[in-house]
């Protein structure tokens, strides 16, 4: 299959990047965070999640940073809502576009959401409805779609029937998440292929942890069996504090490195994500994920 020569980068720094942080975060550090990703020509921005406080306290202030970015014609600026409470919450934040989340394995499901596979599904039936009545788009995510930190080995076609719930029930994209980072490029070509059977290629998206370094691989894989979009993280800033030991998504400036090289487009300035990427590290005072930042800062 020839490549595609558009790509849409989803950047989750904020959300995925962030959740996970132990130090406070300012809502004004995110919000010059996500006002900077818009700079840079990003056109999807997960900006926070509207989550319980008690399992995820850094994603507490997503209101206030929803309220005080400046929203640019053209960009989606989105947030994850795991139940019916969590998008009332972002509907009164003014959110006009949300994600739901559910996992491949039954065991990761009940570590972050509390609850099985199935009853995920349930909860997410209302707020299908509400959004449709509200006119807010939804993106459905599978987590641990090449492995599980509890149970270890998911099936793919386990992970085919998740999605497959997700898109029927009309999400219209579904993000397939390798949270753990174990994934190498076979078993991502082979995973696409088997919910591509469902699902058209176009209405899928990969979400690529870092943690074994394969994440660039699997891209490239990705983009050989026509996956378009790619959620990734600025800095490589992240992990999800119910997959312990996972690192960061994919480095944003690191895909978009790869994507230029290939002669595909994203509208994203390299230099603008790199000062942005750089922001919010001195913020954390971390060194910066992304190797193409450290090398074209050295
Ligand atoms: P629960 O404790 O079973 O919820 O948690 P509950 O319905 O029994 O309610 C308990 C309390 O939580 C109540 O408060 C509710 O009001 C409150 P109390 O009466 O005790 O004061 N509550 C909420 N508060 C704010 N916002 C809400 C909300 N819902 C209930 N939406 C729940 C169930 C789903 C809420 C919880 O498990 C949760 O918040 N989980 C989210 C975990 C999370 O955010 N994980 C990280 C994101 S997923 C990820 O990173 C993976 C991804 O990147 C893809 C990949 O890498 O694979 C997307
Ligand atoms: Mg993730």
């Amino acid at each position: 299959m020839s490549l595609p020569h558009n790509v849409r980068l989803v950047e989750v720094g904020p959300r995925d990047g962030l959740q996970n942080e132990k130090q406070p975060i300012s809502v004004a550090d995110k919000v010059r965070l996500v006002d900077d990703l818009s700079a840079a020509g990003l056109g999807y921005i997960e900006v926070g999640s509207f989550v319980s406080p008690k399992w995820v306290p850094q994603m507490a202030g997503s209101a206030e940073v929803f309220a005080q970015i400046q929203q640019r014609a053209g960009v989606t600026y989105a947030a994850l809502t795991p139940n019916l409470q969590g998008f009332e919450a972002a509907l009164a934040a003014g959110v006009k576009e949300v994600a739901v989340f559910a996992a491949g394995s039954e065991a990761f499901s009940q570590k972050n959401l509390n609850c099985s596979i199935s009853d995920s599904l349930t909860r997410f039936v209302p707020v299908m409805a509400a959004a449709q009545q509200h006119g807010v788009r939804v993106r459905g995510y599978v987590s641990c779609v090449l492995g599980c930190p509890y149970q270890g080995e998911v099936a793919a076609a386990q992970v085919a029937a998740v999605a497959k719930e997700l898109f029927a029930m009309g999400c219209y994209e579904v993000s397939l998440g390798d949270t753990i980072g174990t994934g190498t490029a076979g078993n991502t070509r082979n995973l696409f292929e088997v919910v591509g059977r469902d699902i058209p290629r176009p209405q899928l998206a990969g979400h690529f942890h870092d943690t074994y370094g394969q994440a660039l691989a699997n891209i490239y894989a990705s983009l050989l069996e026509g996956i378009s979009v790619f959620d990734s993280s600025v800095a490589g800033l992240g992990g999800c504090p119910y997959a312990k030991g996972a690192s960061g998504n994919v480095a944003s400036e690191d895909v978009l490195y790869l994507l230029n090289g290939l002669g595909i487009h994203t509208g994203i300035d390299l230099d603008k994500l790199i000062t942005a990427g750089q922001g919010i590290c001195a913020v954390l005072g971390r060194a910066n994920g992304s190797r193409v930042a450290r090398a074209r800062l050295a």
